[in-house]
């Protein structure tokens, strides 16, 4: 590696499966059975609001029973140690990675744990089932909260943020995710085109692995551990 001053790190749903929570695409993933347009679309929330509501009531429920793994601890350590430019994307809608500790990071798709009314915008944290019931913090209209996660047909989170830290980075990490929802499946574009180093981290080769440097393959668990200790070697 050459001279790394600024990292950008996206993660997906792989770096969360060794904790317990299923990844969409694939046998066995959360996108098994459904169609993501019955789920995952404004669209579909006001056509079957219990549907929408339960699939990510159960989805909560299930965060609350698993930890972070190898995986977000080793970015966390990254986050705590790396005295340069950080910033951590993730797609995921799980608490993992600042459970695990993790500071500067965002989240692009938005947060299971999360809610807004869609009558007065009011966002507040939200730990329970919606499909039980619930009351805005703000504006104390009943069954106005909506889960705080981005659908498809929706503009994802701190956009701008993103392509700042891009736009300044040497070094874009992509770990588990397969490349297959734009903007973040694009980032590796942009990194190319920025002309900056690119490393992606996956199981499996991925939709976008052509794009990078360089792909190594293997459960986050290890990779990651095993690449923060080598930046942070440097
Ligand atoms: P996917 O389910 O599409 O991809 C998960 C990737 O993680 C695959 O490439 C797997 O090979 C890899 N993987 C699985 N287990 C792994 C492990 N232990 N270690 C490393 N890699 C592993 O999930 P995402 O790419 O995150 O959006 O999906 C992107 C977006 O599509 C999600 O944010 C979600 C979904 O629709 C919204 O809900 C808005």
């Amino acid at each position: 590696m050459t001279d790394i001053r600024n990292i950008v790190v996206l993660t997906g749903a792989g770096i969360s499966a060794e904790s317990g929570l299923n990844t969409f695409r694939g046998p066995g993933g959360l996108w098994e059975g459904h169609r993501v347009e019955d789920i995952c679309t404004p669209e579909a929330l006001a056509r079957n609001r219990a549907l929408v509501l339960d699939f990510y009531d159960q989805r909560r429920a299930a965060l609350a029973t698993v930890e972070p793994n190898a995986g977000h601890r080793a970015l966390a350590r990254l986050d705590r140690e790396w005295k340069g430019g950080l910033l951590i994307v993730t797609q995921n809608v799980d608490d993992l990675h600042e459970r695990a500790g993790a500071k500067r990071m965002l989240h692009m798709h938005g947060e299971l744990m999360s809610a807004f009314c869609e009558h007065c915008g009011h966002r507040q944290r939200f730990g329970g089932a919606m499909l039980d019931g619930t009351h805005c913090g703000g504006c104390g209209a009943a069954d106005t909260l909506r889960p705080d996660i981005v659908f498809f047909g929706e503009m994802p989170y701190e956009m701008d943020r993103i392509d700042a830290a891009l736009g300044e980075a040497d070094l874009f990490v992509s770990i588990g995710t397969s490349g297959a929802v734009y903007p973040a499946a694009g980032y590796v574009q942009q990194a190319r085109h920025a002309g900056i180093e690119t490393l992606e981290l996956n199981l499996e080769p991925s939709a976008g692995s052509y794009f990078f440097h360089e792909t190594r393959l293997g459960p986050a668990s290890e990779l990651v551990p095993a690449w923060v200790e080598e930046v942070l070697g440097k």
